[in-house]
């Protein structure tokens, strides 16, 4: 882990109301596990941003500038716009500095991963599986992508995927992209092709509950990452917390997000007993 002031090299919209940022991180593509994330903070101006936890999409090698420069070793975040502090973030220029802490958290774990996978995005959910399925296809897993939204702006980076040579499978609520309906369904279908498959899975919690329901019947293994308020991103402020299995009986038992996550084995959580989904 390092906490370092960096420089932004980019920022820019995706689609909708997600943008690309991209930091100069040295380093971040040996240091970076699949599923782990950083804080960021601004730290320019009077109202600087609260350190922010952004999922780490993908490291890379940007070209230098001009000619006798160094190649730029890049670590690339997506966000949503949501509120103010998002805002401010997309109002930074490439060469502003910001504050980043990582890379944090417990990634995915792949050792007994399957010889098919299958990774299941909720919108945004998408940003930690990069990483992923770039390891995976390493492994010389295969590796297939499921990706829903509500809309069209809401599935991202589809080309940046099927350039690794990943299978994409996109869903939407209202069909404005790939096939009508929930993603949930489409991993059903996939359940039943690949009944051996290892699943990984990042969204919303409703999506979640559906695809660890969905796991559970099937009898496959899934790891999940959670997305959660984060305040200090190191085990400190316990502001993070969500449910897990007690070791011991009428003993609730919690996990920290950002210090035993973000990805959990789905049978460490509590899940509700029905879904309402
Ligand atoms: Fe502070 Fe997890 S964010 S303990």
């Amino acid at each position: 882990m390092r906490d370092l002031e960096t420089t932004v090299l980019y920022n820019r919209p995706l689609a909708g109301e997600t943008w690309q940022l991209g930091l100069l991180a040295p380093d971040y593509d040996q240091l970076a596990r699949p599923g782990q994330f950083v804080m960021l903070r601004l730290t320019a101006g009077s109202d600087p941003l609260l350190r922010r936890p952004f999922g780490i999409f993908r490291c890379r090698t940007l070209p230098p500038l001009c000619t006798g420069q160094a190649p730029q070793p890049a670590v690339e975040l997506l966000y949503k716009v949501v509120g103010r502090g998002t805002r401010l973030l997309s109002s930074l220029h490439s060469g502003d500095r910001v504050a980043l802490l990582g890379p944090l958290g417990r990634g995915f774990d792949l050792t007994d991963c399957a010889p098919t996978a299958l990774l299941v995005a909720g919108g945004i959910g998408v940003a930690p599986l990069y990483l992923l399925a770039e390891q995976l296809l390493r492994q010389g897993r295969q590796v297939r992508l499921l990706l829903g939204g509500r809309r069209r702006d809401d599935i991202l980076a589809v080309t940046e995927f099927e350039r690794l040579g990943v299978e994409t499978y996109v869903a939407t609520d209202d069909g404005s992209l790939g096939e009508q309906g929930l993603v949930t369904q489409v991993l059903e279908r996939k359940l039943v092709r690949f009944p051996q498959a290892s699943v990984f899975a990042c969204g919303p919690m409703a999506m979640l509950r559906a695809v660890e329901r969905l796991c559970r019947q099937a009898a496959v293994p899934l790891q999940v990452s959670l997305e959660a308020l984060m305040a200090c991103g190191v085990g400190a402020c316990l502001g993070c917390v969500v449910p897990g299995q007690a070791h011991q009986e009428d003993q609730p038992d919690y996990r920290c997000t950002c210090k035993q996550g973000p990805v959990f084995d789905a049978q460490e959580l509590l899940w509700p007993q029905e879904d309402s989904q």
